[in-house]
């Protein structure tokens, strides 16, 4: 699926997901290297750190709901919108096609 990922200098980048090989957003954001390494994804993706926080800009792209413990990190976080989420919590599938999201700022 095509995903938009809006870096933190706000260059945006429009990369092919793979929704077969049991990959999230921040790992996604990894692999693209679209953030320095060691400033997202410190916990490994556990819901633990939020260095993984993106803001989802697009309306229309269902995103399953929030589990309690991102909704409990996120509510510690720095930075956090009304569009917060953690991008290790959001698994790709094929729902997702057409998903915009912006890093939130390194913290
Ligand atoms: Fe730590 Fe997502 S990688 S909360």
């Amino acid at each position: 699926v095509k995903i938009t990922i809006i870096d933190r200098d706000g260059i945006s980048h429009e990369v092919e997901a793979p929704t077969d090989m049991a990959m999230n957003v921040m790992e996604l954001v990894r692999a693209y290297e679209l953030a320095p390494e060691g400033t997202i994804g410190i916990c490994g993706g556990m819901a633990m750190c939020a260095s993984c926080q993106c803001y989802i800009l697009s309306e229309d792209v269902e995103i399953p709901p929030m589990q309690d413990d991102e909704e409990a990190m996120l509510w510690e976080a720095f930075n956090k919108k009304e569009n917060s989420r953690l991008g290790c919590q959001i698994n790709i599938t094929e729902e997702l096609e057409g998903l915009v999201l912006e890093l939130a700022p390194e913290y």
